[in-house]
């Protein structure tokens, strides 16, 4: 007698580990990671990469890859405090496109600079408020990592790593050829060990660690972790990706709330969470930003930020400055706080910031969570083993200031019925550290 068909799809027993390399010639390892979406696709079930079919707003409308088309309501972007729509900030780059046109179309070190680029950097420079400092741009915020740590830090050195660091940290330091190291998330104590150890050789030593950590939406202890540090004589970078603009009294990030804004060696910006563009900036002394200018090779070997988005966020940065960030800063807190009030009965780890994860769990989950949030309306951004530990899959949520508090509530609702319906409903809160 023939097999009954199993209920449970084979495709849902895959890790993205699985396919991340084979030995033959044939590369056998993508041509399996092609089947695999295919038969999730031919599922009806695939639920990446739908295409999104206007700007970045809390409602948007997707086109998934089997063509069916979605109305979502949009917790999976950042634009933390929407200047990627600001009438503004669109028509300051509607602008720079009829006057510089489409691209920079050189290295910002030969001829890709534009009149746009200076003005940008004065922004960030007044924006942050410290003397002698300087400015270099990148075209992303991942860049400004590897460009950086690689052009500053040499195989004789040390990078001393928190365990929880971005990816591009990580492959900063690794193209660099430093010798790695690696703290405990968030815990002095294991970092002063390793810097006790490492200071007596008189070795350039880099701390890396980040202002919000973007899979559990905790803030990093720089308050400690940075004096700590320097303390041994290290320098500090600190990657403010999702807390420059929204975090601190002046929106100047999370070193800024937490009073070491002026100890931050490198501190590092993105243009695409609160800012709502794309690019990125290192923000340092002025004779190191002039070093990085020249040695960042992602950034000496690559074209400059574009005209539009450079124009966009040069006005964004402004408003930053102005009441109206103070404003949208107020509602994304309160928004934030209102998400996390309404959640508290499901994990949601440490978060204390805009980025609330929702943990469900193992990985096998994804998919089929995933197609049932989207056909409910629903999306946030999932993220799983290797980006996070095995077995604590989870849905990140990105609040914004645009968000309603409506659509908190309805983003709430739709955790809480997935929760129900795939079984991960806890009460068990981790113990959440204190800014
Ligand atoms: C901590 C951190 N640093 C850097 C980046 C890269 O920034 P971008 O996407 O702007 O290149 C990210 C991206 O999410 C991030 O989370």
């Amino acid at each position: 007698m023939p097999e009954a068909p199993s209920a449970r799809p084979e495709y849902l027993d895959y890790s993205y580990d699985m396919f991340l390399s084979s030995i033959d010639g044939e590369q056998s390892e993508a041509i399996r990671f092609s089947d695999w979406i295919d038969k999730v696709e031919a599922d009806g079930r695939y639920p990446f990469e739908a295409a999104r079919l206007g700007a970045q707003r809390p409602a948007t409308r997707v086109r998934r890859t089997d063509g069916t088309e979605v109305e979502l309501l949009n917790f999976s972007s950042y634009n933390y405090l929407g200047y990627g729509v600001h009438p503004e900030v669109i028509e300051a780059a509607k602008q720079a496109l009829d006057q510089y046109g489409l691209g920079a179309c050189s290295s910002p070190v030969q001829a890709g600079t534009l009149d746009l680029h200076s003005q940008l950097e004065r922004n960030l420079l007044d924006f942050v408020g410290l003397p002698g400092r300087g400015v270099s741009l990148f075209s992303s915020g991942y860049a400004v990592n590897t460009g950086t740590i690689s052009a500053v830090m040499k195989r004789r050195h040390h990078i001393v790593l928190d365990k929880s660091v971005h990816m591009s940290i990580l492959e900063g330091a690794q193209l660099s050829r430093a010798k790695i190291h690696y703290f405990e998330h968030n815990d002095p104590e294991s970092l002063r060990t390793i810097l006790e150890e490492l200071a007596p050789s008189g070795r350039r030593i880099l701390v890396c660690t980040e202002g919000v950590f973007s899979a559990d939406g905790d803030f990093g202890a720089l308050g400690e972790i940075v004096p700590l540090a320097k303390s041994y004589g290290a320098q500090v970078l600190v990657d403010e990706a999702h807390s420059f603009g929204v975090a601190g009294p002046n929106g100047r990030g999370v070193a800024e709330a937490q009073g070491v804004l002026d100890q931050v060696d490198y501190l590092v910006i993105t243009f695409s969470k609160a800012l709502g563009g794309v690019g990125g900036a290192l923000i340092t002394t002025h004779e190191l930003a002039r070093y990085v200018n020249w040695y960042a090779r992602c950034r000496m070997f690559s074209c400059a930020m574009d005209p539009a988005v450079t124009a966009g966020v040069a006005r964004a940065v402004e408003l930053l400055g102005s009441s109206d960030g103070d404003a949208r800063r107020k509602r994304v807190l309160a928004n934030a706080a209102q998400l996390r009030e309404s959640l508290s009965d499901v994990d949601i780890g440490p978060s204390k910031s805009w980025i609330v994860p929702v943990i469900y769990g193992p990985e096998d989950r994804t998919i089929l969570l995933a197609d049932y949030l989207m056909r409910r309306g629903h999306e946030g951004s999932v993220m799983e083993f290797p980006a996070v530990p095995v077995g604590q899959a989870r849905i990140r949520l990105f609040v914004t200031s645009e968000h309603t508090p409506s659509q908190i509530q309805r983003c709430a609702a739709a955790m809480h019925d997935a929760a129900e319906h795939f079984g991960f409903v806890t009460t068990d809160r981790r113990e959440e550290p204190s800014q």
